[in-house]
């Protein structure tokens, strides 16, 4: 079993990409953490990013394939893609959403998600640990 983290668009520009709202840790050092977290907790963690929708939607179908846990960042496809939500609704292993903002603190257009209707948790507004803190409670779901 691999813990896949995927990311959507622009999160590969994390660090210079408004840092006032997402911070200035480089999407290099985000995956640098959670391969570092996922040592910690001993469990394998492929991290992603694509800005293109369809590479996404294969990611999920491998994931749904091969039974992996999927923490995801779905960005701006959050609020858009039907599509992604129909492709995680077939995921039977563990769907983690994580927001680095707080989305219900923002636009009115990021308030709702397709994807949380689908995730079996949603953390939004807690940074970069928030990817970290779905990783631990993946890890403390899998040791019940
Ligand atoms: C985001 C929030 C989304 O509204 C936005 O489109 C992103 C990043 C976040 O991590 O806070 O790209 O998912």
């Amino acid at each position: 079993m691999t813990v896949q983290v995927l990311n959507g668009p622009n999160l590969g520009r994390l660090g210079t990409r408004e840092p006032e709202v997402y911070g200035t840790t480089t999407y290099a050092q985000l995956v640098e953490l959670l391969e570092d977290a996922g040592r910690e907790l001993a469990m394998e963690v492929r991290v992603r990013q694509t800005d293109d929708e369809a590479e996404m939607l294969r990611w999920i179908h491998e994931a749904t394939d091969a039974g992996d846990p999927v923490v995801l960042n779905p960005a701006a496809w959050s609020h858009t893609s039907i599509a992604l939500h129909d492709a995680l609704a077939a995921l039977d292993a563990p769907l983690v959403e994580v927001h680095i903002s707080n989305i219900h603190k923002r636009e009115a257009f990021r308030h709702h998600s397709h994807v949380s209707a689908v995730a079996d948790g949603v953390i939004a507004g807690l940074g970069i640990e928030g990817y970290v803190l779905a990783l631990q409670w993946l890890s403390l779901r899998g040791a019940r």
